[in-house]
């Protein structure tokens, strides 16, 4: 009786499993199939995913993304930690990673203040380099990086954040001993060092009108010089209280209109309170606690308003696709994320398209689903 009970149950499950088969699975659903023909579906890469050690990431993102950009590794103090000393074991798996899987490959990034080795701006008597050898040093360095991958990186985001709210310049190194004309330089040099790669400017807080107007006047300045500049760079680093919506539309079309396309290059959107600026974040474990609430997971009502969040900014980049050409978030799944650390270390957040458990976030299933229908 048993084996006839176990061979019947064999043989529905048999008959069932074509029917199964036919349902759209979690697999066969893909971002850059749905929409890859509105702009490049991009994510930043950590090593263990260019390593192909992160094996739940690296299926996500051959299955999801189109194109990659470096978390880390091809940064200056990274990739050139000596003046003498280059070192591209990382950033040779992260391109190679991107070429064996047919991906828009993304450099990030050349000239930045920040995560840059402070002998590049020291010289051999231990002063501060005069303007003729931080030029050189520049030189040498974007030269070198742009040229051992030419041909295989599409773009480089040439300077990072050079531009702060009011409109100023950051006071940086580069600033501080090159004055404006860094920007231009670095520009050039990237360039001549391969005349087919895209080029960008890349920042944050690119809503601020100071910043957005500085920007502008940057854009339009290489271009009067005849230098290349193909898009600007709109770091998408976002909270549940910033930026809105409109004042984000209104710098896509102001870049635009500048001349360039528009890229949305480190999107992610923290789902936990935004730390006050001037608060002492690391001082009181009450602090840590308010501040880190949902350390099991996000209630219903905090997920469901960061995908409501989240949607309205996917539509405002689908609406804009004939300005946007690239779309990257800034990690694959939520664990990835520097948002578990920054600006308060050792919190849990949510800020990416996929969750701690690999699985996609509600409201691209929605877009998809919406998307389909049209
Ligand atoms: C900036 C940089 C990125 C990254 C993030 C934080 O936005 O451009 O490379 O360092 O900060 O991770």
């Amino acid at each position: 009786m048993k084996t006839k009970i176990f061979a019947i149950s064999m043989l529905s499950a048999a008959l069932l499993l074509p029917c199964l088969g036919n349902e759209p699975s979690e697999t066969e659903f893909s971002l850059k199939n749905t929409f890859g023909d509105k702009f490049l579906i991009g994510a930043a890469l950590n090593t263990r995913q260019s390593f192909e050690q992160d094996k739940e990431g690296v299926k996500i993102l051959k299955q999801h993304f189109n194109s990659i950009v470096a978390e880390n590794c091809m940064k200056s103090a990274l990739i050139h930690p000596k003046e003498d000393q280059y070192d591209f074991f990382a950033a040779d798996s992260f391109v190679n990673f991107g070429k064996a899987n047919n991906m828009a490959i993304i450099g990030h990034c050349l000239i930045w203040h920040s995560q840059c080795p402070p002998w590049f701006f020291v010289d051999k008597n231990g002063e501060t380099v005069s303007p003729e050898l931080l030029k050189q040093r520049m030189k040498d360095h974007i030269t070198t990086v742009v040229s051992r991958y030419k041909g295989r990186v599409k773009g480089w985001d040439v300077v990072n954040e050079a531009i702060v709210e009011d409109g100023s310049y950051r006071k940086s190194k580069f600033y501080e001993i090159l004055g404006e004309e860094f920007i231009p330089l670095a520009f050039q040099y990237a360039h001549d060092a391969d005349p087919n790669a895209e080029l960008y400017y890349n920042d944050y807080g690119m809503n601020v009108p100071g910043r957005r107007d500085a920007v502008i006047k940057l854009i339009k300045s290489l271009k009067q010089k005849g230098l290349r500049i193909d898009a600007v760079g709109m770091q998408g680093h976002m909270g549940m209280d910033y930026p809105t919506v409109e004042e984000f539309e209104k710098s896509m079309i102001a870049f635009a209109e500048a001349g360039v396309k528009v890229m949305i290059t480190e999107w992610d959107m923290s789902a936990l309170p935004t730390a006050s600026r001037t608060a002492n974040i690391s001082d009181t474990v009450d602090f840590q606690k308010e501040m880190n609430p949902y350390t099991n997971g996000l209630p219903d009502s905090v997920s469901e308003a960061w995908n409501k969040r989240m949607k309205s900014f996917f539509e405002l980049f689908l609406k804009h696709s004939d300005i946007i050409t690239r779309v990257t978030v800034w990690g694959v799944c939520d664990g990835d994320s520097w948002k578990n650390n920054f600006p308060v270390r050792g919190r849990t957040d949510y800020p990416l398209l996929f969750d701690r458990n690999h699985q996609i976030k509600p409201f691209l299933k929605e877009l998809a689903a919406e998307n389909k229908k049209k």
